[in-house]
């Protein structure tokens, strides 16, 4: 696997064997810190973090990842630089370009984080956009892996806003590593067709399989990993709430769904979650909607079927392993 130079800005862009590749990076740059091997191989190296959303995973994740490699990070937060309001992403990109190692950017449409790696002339990380969180995707292959000892043939089902960055992203990581995902969640709800015919495509040399279900008891029947993230996602208006909750609510995850799938099933999801009421949005909307939680109830959450904090981990030696493979 030789990634030197590469952009990471969706998995469409790599092959399984790279996909497998990066994850093994990950597995061994896990041990190696568990077991207090130093790996600062890239002292002198310096990146640049855009995040034009907040965050608290992968912000961290690649702040310690860095670290640990050797290497120095500049943190630039939805506020403070000229990017988007007084500087093109074109002449940003030339600019951090030349200052820089590699850059992460996290914010809108894909189309940015292009235009940032076709002017940049260094590696540009996708830290999430409206479309793919292809990190995300990397941490969840490995804590799979990591549960289960296999990848190939699991059962993934995502619940809820099947047309957004995680389940389009689960969606091409499942057909590129041979999984069989169902997306589950309100008509109108799915992936665009383009993506579902490249996904498709991919599947049929994989093994991978592609299912879109209305129907929760259905979907999640022998599921392997089930799946969901927020409602309403990062940069969308929170008049989207009333909506997306009326729609939502039969694909939350609970016990019941749980236990149609069976004992050997875990949750996982991206996190941050709505799982109580103790967040600002969380306690606003259970309030104003009679509930105690949103994706997911806080039992399934805290239930030891709950793999999310393993999940979460998993955030910072994947980041780890897509930085060492690409610089
Ligand atoms: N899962 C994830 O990307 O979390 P953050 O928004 O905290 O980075
Ligand atoms: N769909 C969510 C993912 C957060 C990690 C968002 O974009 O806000």
């Amino acid at each position: 696997m030789n990634l030197k130079g590469k952009h990471f800005l969706t998995l469409l862009d790599f092959t399984p064997e790279e996909i497998t590749g990066l994850l093994d990076l990950a597995a061994e740059l896990k041990s190696k810190k568990k077991n207090g091997i130093s790996h600062d191989d890239y002292k002198g190296k310096n990146i640049a973090l855009i995040f034009e959303k907040t965050s608290t995973r992968t912000r961290c994740s690649f702040e310690v990842a860095a670290h640990d490699l050797g290497m120095h990070v500049t943190y630039l937060d939805p506020t403070g630089s000229q990017i988007g309001k007084k500087e093109s992403i074109a002449d940003t990109a030339r600019v951090l370009g030349r200052l820089y190692d590699g850059i992460e950017y996290r914010g809108f449409g894909q189309s940015i984080v292009e235009e940032l790696a076709k002017h940049a002339g260094v590696p540009v990380w996708n830290g999430l956009t409206n479309e793919y969180h292809p990190t995300q995707i990397l941490a969840d292959m490995l804590t799979i892996r990591e549960h289960f000892g296999d990848l190939k043939g699991r059962k993934l089902v995502f619940m809820g806003d099947c047309r957004y960055n995680m389940a389009n992203s689960l969606m091409i990581g499942c057909a590129k590593l041979g999984l069989h995902f169902v997306a589950c969640g309100p008509e109108g709800y799915f992936p665009v067709p383009e993506l579902i015919a490249k996904c498709e495509e991919i599947a049929k040399e994989t093994g991978a399989t592609l299912a879109f279900e209305t129907d929760p008891m259905k979907a999640t029947e022998n599921a392997d990993v089930i799946y969901t993230d927020v409602w309403v996602s990062m940069g969308e208006p929170m008049e989207a709430w009333e909506e997306r909750i009326h729609k939502m609510l039969p694909y939350q995850v609970n016990a019941k769904l749980m236990a149609n799938a069976g004992e050997k099933s875990v949750f996982m999801h991206c996190l941050p979650a709505f799982h109580d009421l103790n967040t600002g949005i969380g306690r606003q909307m259970g309030e104003r909607f009679g509930l105690e939680a949103l994706e997911v109830t806080d039992e399934v959450f805290e239930s030891k079927q709950s793999i999310v904090f393993d999940e979460a981990e998993n955030r910072m030696h994947t980041i780890k392993a897509v930085l060492a493979a690409t610089l």
